[in-house]
């Protein structure tokens, strides 16, 4: 039988030249992993990463093949016995088939040369253990020794072998497993979850860098709540991210409860990943209560509250993003930004909200307003649809009020009108704090509506109230 049809006809020549180079070798060769298992989901990337294992040497493969094709390019990792051919938008993963067993509490494995099947054995989940052959007689035929086809057919989530010994080998597939069943929309197995749940723990021997490569996978999945769903209920969260496990639970007091601040994150989160793919939003969506917690008191009046939740989780961003190995730079500030203005338009929502307030807020968010009213809007929340729509009918009016003061005032790039050479020289002064103290006042008449938002207008503010200013 005729297998070919398994390879995709946009990579078939490369994978030609492959078999007939290992072919020469003397080294059989076969395509494994996510490239197989996405060829069968049909979700194949136009410029994927390939992975290839050879009964032999990776590297040597790797070097004869650079030789073979035009234009390509090398890379050697000698420590990890894996080579990589670059050609065009394609990377080439070359590596030699292994047992692995792993010591304790490490990550390096000792390598031992293996067959096909020991290497496939020694793989994550079935899907991903399933591999073509790329050799005369065989090429395009599919080796699937534990059912990775089925698993697929059946959405399921499950270890060739057992799963202690699967997630004792590396710990982070734990992770792994939670990220597929998320990207995917997958079920994982229930002896592979149970496994989990026990081994939770192990996760501490795993870099902040792997791990937060895959939370960062599943905060972009379709639908996130399913994977931190399962982080949660594996008990996975809590190891790295305590204070997101913390949301969880509701109080009770004289009758009174409040929403679960776990589930309604979630909830949020799923709303801006239903109007955005973008990573940043989505941890302001998951930051943006992170601090009810410590906030939360009982009031006899107004129920449970939660203030400066806001301010307090906008404090914490820094650290926890410096924990989790997230940047720092103006990636955090953004996320920090929306956590700390996220109450800001809902306090708007009144029919007598003055021109300042919404000015003010323009000029706090600057050019992330749009992103802070999709944030606010997607933590519009309750089982109560009477009360969503009138929040939302509101908050409409919000949007245009923004728009029409905006538009009127130029806001969301907003420079000083007055440079400080500028009030210099008007007003004979050598740099002092009164230059300071005059463009904040020219900013405070500006936000309150004072005067327009333009040059003159603050030169004449700035004549006007001169004796006021030098004295
Ligand atoms: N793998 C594994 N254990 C890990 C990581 C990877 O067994 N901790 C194996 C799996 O067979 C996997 C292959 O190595 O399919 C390649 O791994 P990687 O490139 O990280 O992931 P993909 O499965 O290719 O998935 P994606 O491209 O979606 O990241």
């Amino acid at each position: 039988m005729n297998f070919e049809h398994q390879i995709p006809d946009l990579h078939k020549s490369v994978f030609r030249v492959i078999s007939k180079t290992a072919s020469s070798l003397d080294q059989p060769v076969y395509v494994v992993g996510g490239y197989v298992r996405d060829y069968y989901l049909d979700r194949l990337k136009e410029e994927p990463d390939i992975d290839f294992v050879t009964l032999g040497s990776g590297i040597k493969l790797a070097e004869q093949l650079q030789k073979n094709i035009p234009d390509s390019h090398l890379s050697v990792f000698k420590q990890f016995g894996t080579a990589q051919v670059k050609t065009g938008a394609l990377e080439l993963e070359f590596v030699g088939a292994r047992k692995e067993s792993y010591r304790r509490n490490s990550r390096k494995p000792l390598v031992e040369d293996g067959t096909l099947e020991d290497d496939q054995l020694r793989r994550d989940f079935t899907i991903n253990a399933l591999s073509w052959s790329l050799n005369e007689g065989s090429f395009g035929v599919l080796n699937d020794p534990f059912g990775g086809l089925a698993d697929l057919k059946a959405k399921l989530i499950r270890t060739p072998v057992d799963p202690e010994q699967t997630f004792d080998d590396d710990p982070l597939r734990m992770m792994r497993a939670i990220r597929f069943a998320s990207q995917l929309q997958f079920e994982i197995e229930e002896k592979t979850f149970k496994a989990i749940q026990k081994m939770a723990p192990r996760l501490e021997i795993i870099s902040k860098e792997r791990i937060i490569d895959e939370l960062n996978k599943i905060v972009l999945s379709p639908k996130p709540s399913v994977g931190f769903a399962l982080l949660f209920s594996s008990g996975l969260l809590k190891e790295f991210f305590h204070e997101m496990h913390n949301l969880h639970g509701v109080k009770e007091k004289n009758g009174h409860r409040h929403k679960d601040n776990f589930w309604h994150t979630l909830q949020v989160l799923d709303n801006v990943a239903e109007v955005s793919d973008d990573l940043w939003l989505r941890w302001a969506a998951i930051m943006h209560d992170i601090a009810k917690p410590p906030t939360q008191k009982f009031d006899r009046e107004a129920g449970w509250t939660f203030h400066g939740h806001d301010a307090l989780g906008a404090k914490w961003t820094k650290s926890i993003f410096r924990r989790l190995g997230l940047p720092l730079d103006e990636r955090m500030h953004y996320v920090r930004k929306l956590v700390r203005l996220h109450l800001r338009p809902i306090a708007l929502v009144s029919d007598i909200v003055s021109d300042s307030a919404v000015r003010r807020l323009i000029f706090d968010a600057g050019d992330d307003i749009d992103d802070l009213m999709t944030l606010c809007r997607a933590d519009i929340t309750s089982k109560n649809e009477s009360k969503v729509k009138r929040y939302m009918e509101n908050f409409n009016k919000v949007e245009e009020k923004i728009e029409e003061v905006e538009k009127k005032d130029r806001l969301r790039k907003w420079k000083n009108p007055l440079s400080g050479e500028e009030i210099m020289n008007a007003l004979d002064l050598e740099p002092c704090k009164t230059v300071g103290d005059i463009k904040d006042a020219v900013k405070e008449a500006i936000l309150n509506g004072d005067i327009p938002n333009d040059h003159d207008a603050a030169f004449d503010f700035m004549m006007k109230n001169k004796e006021e200013f030098l004295n």
